[in-house]
């Protein structure tokens, strides 16, 4: 059976789609079956793997709303499988908001997958939407990327009432995969306060923070994860390390 991670926090550019490839990556270098989910319509982490959203005739949309498996719009990218996004996604959603069960949709698409994919890994668009809310239902465990900075700990705030919500009404078994500080510089205070903050509030559930490197925004703009584009950069080893720690806590 999969183990089902949605990477969400719904603040902007915490490095969500950067953690979905690259921990991807990382758990498919150690033999493990990963399954990569891009439920943001912006569709970032499909661009990011070197996807052309614009070329693609089937997506994610087409599952969300009925009209194929999710196996059958999903891709070979490296030694991942994506089910890619495109900009239509949203309109899957106003789709959505109309049927019955509506945070239970996801849930559905992903059964057939299960049984075929170690890791099912859902990368969230940061708000908090019907698409976000299925995430959350379809997960086993949430991992939030949050970068070592003040406003991201308000995110974290809004993301645990979130949470509870999901709890209590569609999802009692969701729990806490850890929060993983981002864009870390270890020279200024102001991160290592915040670093502080975090393993403050959710003791030994932070893991080791990746660094801020201009490398990740290169690897991305290359279509590659960074594990590809530059396997032996430290950036690319943090989250091997990440993939490890994950594995070994099931
Ligand atoms: N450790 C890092 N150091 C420096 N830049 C990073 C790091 N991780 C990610 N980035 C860059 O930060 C930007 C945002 O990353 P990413 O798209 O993964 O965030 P996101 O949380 O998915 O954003 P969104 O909320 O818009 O979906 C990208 O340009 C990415 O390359
Ligand atoms: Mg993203």
């Amino acid at each position: 059976m999969s183990r089902i991670v949605a990477i969400i926090l719904q603040k902007g550019g915490t490095a969500k789609s950067v953690t979905t490839a690259n921990l991807g990556m990382a758990l498919a270098e150690r033999g493990q079956r990963v399954l990569l989910i891009d439920l943001d319509p912006q569709a970032s982490l499909t661009e990011s793997l070197g996807v052309k959203p614009t070329d693609l005739t089937k997506s994610l949309h087409e599952a969300l709303i009925g009209e194929a498996a999710i196996l059958d719009v999903a891709l070979p990218v490296g030694p991942l499988t994506l089910v890619p996004s495109v900009i239509d996604l949203a309109s899957a959603e106003l789709l959505m908001s109309a049927e019955v069960g509506r945070d239970q949709i996801l849930t559905e698409a992903l059964a057939p997958a299960l049984e075929q994919f170690d890791w099912i890994l859902i990368d969230c668009p940061p708000s908090l939407s019907l698409l976000t809310l299925n995430a959350l239902t379809a997960a086993d465990e949430y991992l939030v990327p949050c970068e070592t900075q003040f406003l991201a700990l308000r995110g974290l705030d809004h993301l645990t009432k979130t949470i509870e919500r999901i709890r209590r009404r569609t999802n009692p078994r969701l729990r806490l995969l850890g929060v993983l500080p981002t864009k870390y510089n270890p020279r200024t205070t102001l991160d290592n306060e915040v670093l502080a903050e975090l393993r403050h509030r959710y003791p030994g559930k932070v893991f080791e923070p990746i660094k801020f490197s201009v490398r990740f925004s290169e690897s991305t703009v290359a279509g590659k994860a960074l594990l590809e584009y530059d396997p032996k950069h430290p950036g690319a080893q943090a989250y091997r390390d990440l993939a490890e720690v994950i594995s070994r806590a099931s």
